[in-house]
């Protein structure tokens, strides 16, 4: 069964670079606990500082309860499944499954029980004796999962195991692993860049960038109430406008910006005269026929890209901004065109007002 993990107050220094800063997350036992972030962000140096592979720079991380500092990986309650998945190509599955059982000289009758278990706890039925050389990306992504499991980890942790795959199996793969995660217990740990991979599969999602630790969360607060500008702009697509805080109601604001003066939700509580950014999601933008109605948009149809169950559309303001809205196919929209001239609307409780931050990476 699955222990929980405590980052607590973590820093690891490489120099005078921090790849990962003042880092602090309590993972439950038995949780799907996704990192995501850009590349470069510190995913894989907080996987191997949980893992042993090295000790940080500052803090502490306890696993089941139990300080880990000064245990090496081999003795921690442990495995790790690598983006390449170091599987051994030339042995047949069910000895690359057995393969860290015999490394601990478990007796061969409970090895080979144990990997029969894993073998139908993967789904590789009928195919023990193959060698891995002669399986499909999927079936090795499985073995790699069923290897990790087979020495009993209490924490699996995960290094993007599924970017190697295509489109189409790693969506397969991705509810797979949920599925043995949820009938093995296990605390899963697991990271990405990847937003959709990250929000379809996990409890958690703590959106990481530059070695900081932005926002931990469930996925849909991570969509919905992005706690920084950064998380706001990383997970999902939103429209931007920059402007300077003009005044606050309640917990509204209003934000004057070149395209116009908007009312949104203000998560951080700003102050009158803060620069800030309004993000508005595509989705939650609208047309409209009045001209009075508030947060309103003139704009012009700049480009459409019917997907069939919607179309994204790309509007240009008056003010020469570019900004996208999802048109559902749903017969309800008016027929619009390239160059037609529409006015679009978004609701003050679906956009938010956060602190400008830093870009770059995003
Ligand atoms: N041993 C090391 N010595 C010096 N710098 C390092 C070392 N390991 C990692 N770094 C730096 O720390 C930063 C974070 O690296 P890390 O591998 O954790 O990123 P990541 O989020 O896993 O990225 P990716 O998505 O590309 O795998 C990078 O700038 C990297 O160059
Ligand atoms: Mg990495």
């Amino acid at each position: 069964m699955g222990q929980d993990v405590e980052i607590a107050d973590v820093s690891m220094r490489f120099g005078d670079f921090y790849a990962a800063r003042d880092i602090n997350v309590h993972i439950e036992a038995g949780e799907f606990f996704s990192f995501l972030g850009p590349s470069g962000c510190g995913k894989t140096t907080l996987l191997r500082l949980v893992s042993g592979f090295m000790d940080p720079t500052k803090g502490q991380i306890k696993i089941g309860g139990k300080d880990m500092r000064g245990i090496g990986s081999n003795n921690r309650p442990t495995a790790m499944i690598f983006q390449n998945l170091a599987l051994f190509p030339l042995m047949t599955v069910a000895k690359n499954i057995g393969f860290g059982l015999e490394v601990r000289h478990e007796p061969k009758a409970e090895r080979n029980k144990k990997v029969e278990e894993l073998i139908e706890l993967v789904d590789l039925h009928g195919v023990g004796n193959r060698k891995v050389s002669e399986l499909s990306g999927g079936q090795m992504q499985r073995v790699a999962i069923a290897r990790a499991l087979a020495v009993s980890p209490a924490v699996l942790l995960l290094d993007e195991p599924l970017s190697a795959l295509d489109l189409k199996l790693r969506h397969h793969m991705r509810a797979e692993l949920r599925n043995i995660q949820r009938r093995t217990g296990v605390t899963f740990i697991y990271i990405t860049h990847d937003q959709t991979e990250a929000l379809t599969m996990s409890d958690r999602v703590g959106v990481m960038s530059i070695g900081k630790l932005e926002q931990v969360a469930t996925p849909d607060v991570i969509y919905n109430n992005p706690a920084t500008a950064f998380v706001a702009s990383f997970v999902g697509e939103t429209n931007r406008f920059q402007g300077t805080i003009s005044s606050i109601e309640g917990e509204y604001a209003v934000l004057d910006t070149s395209s116009g003066t908007f009312s949104c939700k203000n998560p951080q509580h700003l102050g009158q005269g803060e620069e800030a950014s309004i993000f508005i999601r595509p989705e939650t933008v609208f047309l409209i026929q009045k001209s009075d109605a508030p947060n309103l948009l003139t704009c012009e149809i700049h480009h459409l890209s019917f997907e069939g169950a919607y179309a994204v559309v790309t509007l240009k303001t008056d003010q020469g901004q570019l900004l996208t809205m999802r048109l559902n196919n749903d017969g309800s929209a008016p027929r619009i065109k390239v160059g037609d001239h529409v006015k679009v609307t978004f609701s003050r409780h679906n956009a938010f007002l956060l602190k400008n931050g830093d870009f770059s990476s995003a």
